[in-house]
């Protein structure tokens, strides 16, 4: 008889966004006369980079072409997009990081995701609250957890980010092995000082413990006194795998493409006390799980660093920002606390009520999608994401609505 892995029914019920859509399609069939603006799902709606798509077009002619035709190609990713990481995105910032030490993928969502598979089962996992909920569900998939009471997965940690703390979890007393960091934060929109950082490095040192550092959304960061890398703070190519995607730089989520950092350096232990090197061991899921990412679409990513790439995609993240602005200031208008918009495409805002009832206020009196804090977990009570991803026509049009629904 087969049977199925039971981890699986451990999970909550449905996954945030499909309950959202849910609601929203509801919402729709019934007022088909109320168009309604997504400021809920944090998709970008604005096309490529024109210098993406010029290499796009012509790496699509050099597949059609049986002299230039690529077919297989390394599973790490080509030389020519890991060099062009290393050195803008890295040597440029004065970290040290080799282009071996950087495995192309087709999203940070599946790095994030497939990381975990390679430590142990038992270990001590410490992850944020509020939270990109993948981090949690798939550790509940391969089983690290107990089950769900009340809200929370028995055997997390649970790092709690909340008004009292500026939403940045402070390093915790428990010891802990395995801990998800995400800064620019998703949904919070908080990013966190050196200071912070250097406080979970010391942390992951003194605990022999990784840190899982998510920095997705790192190109929004404007105070120059914000680290964009865990690797500008001393000691983390020790303790620190880095997840970066080309999806919220670049408009890259329906063209896919993202990169995760795993130094030499990097160490983890089996129950004998040996010592493994954490590359070695990513590159050998890496390389068999996965067979690459298409030419075209590496050789758009790289166009990402050439000087128009840079400039191109600089402005496609200042307009997202100018939106988040306008958002940020119509909500401080309304009287509501809020965190983010200005170094992250996300504003949280303390809704001081239920945050689905607060999603339901929207929908129903401002046709306007928001995502409930709930979602996200425990901590996001009471609050909710409102995303700058849209373009400014209905991000306007949103907050006139909003403006006169909460007033
Ligand atoms: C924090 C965070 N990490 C990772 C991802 C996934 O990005 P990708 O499109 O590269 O899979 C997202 C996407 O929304 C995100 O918010």
């Amino acid at each position: 008889m087969i049977r199925i892995n039971e981890n699986y029914t451990k999970l909550k019920a449905s996954y945030l966004f499909a309950d959202i859509a849910k609601r929203v399609t509801a919402y729709v069939t019934a007022n088909p006369d109320k168009p309604v603006i997504r400021l809920g799902i944090g998709d970008v709606t604005e096309p490529l980079p024109a210098a993406c798509v010029k290499a796009l077009h012509a790496a699509t002619d050099e597949m059609a072409q049986r002299s230039t035709f690529k077919g297989y190609g390394p599973e790490q990713g080509y030389g020519f997009l890991r060099e062009a990481v290393a050195q803008h995105d890295y040597a440029a910032r004065g970290c040290r990081i080799e282009p071996d030490e950087i495995f192309i993928s087709d999203g940070s969502k599946c790095d994030c995701a497939n990381i975990q598979e390679i430590f142990a089962t038992d270990l001590r996992l410490a992850i944020p609250d509020p939270v990109y909920p993948v981090y949690v569900d798939t550790n509940v998939m391969a089983g690290r957890t107990g089950p769900n009471v009340d809200g929370r997965y028995e055997g997390i940690l649970y790092l709690e980010s909340t008004q009292a703390n500026g939403y940045v979890p402070a390093v915790p007393t428990a010891a802990a092995d395995l801990i998800y960091l995400c800064f620019p934060n998703n949904p919070t929109g908080a990013v966190a000082t050196r200071e912070q950082l250097s406080a979970w490095v010391a942390y992951a040192k003194a605990n022999r413990a990784i840190l899982l550092f998510d920095s997705a959304y790192e190109a929004y960061i404007r105070d120059p006194a914000i680290p964009h890398s865990i690797y500008e703070i001393e000691g983390a190519r020790d303790v620190a795998i880095e997840f970066r995607s080309f999806s919220k730089t670049a408009g890259f989520t329906g063209t896919r493409c993202a990169y995760t950092v795993v130094p030499r350096s990097l160490k983890a232990w089996d129950a004998a006390g040996g010592e493994h090197s954490v590359h070695a061991l990513w590159n050998r899921r890496h390389t068999t799980k996965f067979n690459g990412v298409a030419y075209p679409i590496q050789k758009a990513a790289a166009a990402i660093f050439t000087e128009d790439g840079k400039v191109q995609t600089r402005a496609l993240t200042d307009f997202y920002l100018a939106n988040a602005r306008l958002i940020r200031e119509a909500m401080g208008r309304l009287g509501f606390p809020y965190v983010g918009g200005d170094n992250a495409p996300y504003i949280w805002v303390n809704t001081g009520r239920d945050s689905w009832e607060f999603f339901d206020l929207m929908l129903d009196r401002a046709q306007v999608v928001c995502t409930p804090g709930a979602g996200f977990g425990k901590c996001g009570e009471g609050h909710a994401r409102i995303s700058a991803f849209n373009s400014r026509e209905n991000v306007e049009r949103a907050l006139v609505r909003i403006a006169a629904a909460l007033r």
